[in-house]
């Protein structure tokens, strides 16, 4: 479904992401684990065309994206859950969800948008009127990605989930996103530094470091390797 080649991403001088090659399959959760700066941010916000690379290929069903500005990207079927959830505070929990249908065709969907996403998270259901700067750090998180469920994508980027959430927390919000590929069918890549979290719920996930693929490969594997038990798992 959604395949990136050779992806080079500078910063100036800073060489963020160094021929990163990583593939999606339709129906497929796909994880990116690594440390701080490893370049997982880089990738994610490349593929939905805030960052441009300077070399590489990236294609959804075999259409470039790299060209294309975000909102197209977006009415392609890809949408971000980003990093640091950049909620808007002082708007309501449903003008933070509208804000995420401001694109085109989703606009005309969005009552049923919002009915969908109400069943699917009666949390917010409950708080829609509440400012998005007072939900707890949990319901900020399911808010960001129901936000980025607005635009319908067929292709969901969600960076950092489980940052700053207590486990039982990221525990909850890992489920949902696991149940966003099981129940809704949409194709989920996601970045996190909790490896744990990630091979709980992926399939294949690619380790990240320095801005190149150091080990890639199906979940379950992956996490019986000795060096990613001892360096991403702490075991
Ligand atoms: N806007 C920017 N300007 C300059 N350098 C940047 C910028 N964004 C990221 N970088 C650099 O690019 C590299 C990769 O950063 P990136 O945010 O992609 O890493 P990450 O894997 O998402 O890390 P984290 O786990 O901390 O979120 C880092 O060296 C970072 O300092
Ligand atoms: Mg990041």
């Amino acid at each position: 479904m959604m395949s990136i080649e050779g992806l080079e991403v500078w910063y100036g001088k800073i060489l963020a992401v160094d021929g990163i090659s990583i593939k999606v399959e339709n129906g497929e959760i796909v994880g990116l684990i690594g440390p701080n700066g490893a370049g997982k941010s880089t990738i994610l916000n490349t593929i939905i065309g805030v960052v441009k690379p300077k070399k590489g290929k990236i294609t959804l069903n075999g259409d470039s994206l790299v060209d294309l500005p975000t909102y197209e990207i977006i009415k392609k079927g890809v949408t971000i859950a980003p990093e640091g959830r950049k909620l808007f505070p002082f708007l309501t929990v449903e003008e933070n969800l509208l804000m995420g249908a401001i694109n085109g065709e989703a606009w005309k969907k969005r009552r049923d948008s919002l009915e969908f996403i109400y069943s699917k998270f009666p949390r917010l259901k409950e708080r829609r009127m509440q400012l998005a700067g007072t939900l707890s750090g949990g319901e900020q998180q399911m808010l960001t990605i129901a936000r980025a469920l607005m635009a319908s994508p067929k292709l969901l980027l969600i960076d950092e989930p489980s940052l700053g959430l207590a486990p039982k927390i990221s525990l909850e919000v890992y489920k949902l996103i696991k149940s966003l590929r099981d129940e809704n069918r949409i194709t989920i890549l996601l970045s996190d530094q909790n490896a744990k979290r990630v091979f709980q719920i992926s399939d294949r996930a690619y380790i990240i470091e320095n801005g190149r693929i150091r080990m890639e490969g199906c979940s379950e594997e992956l996490a019986k390797n000795d060096e990613v038990r001892r360096v991403y798992l702490g075991l």
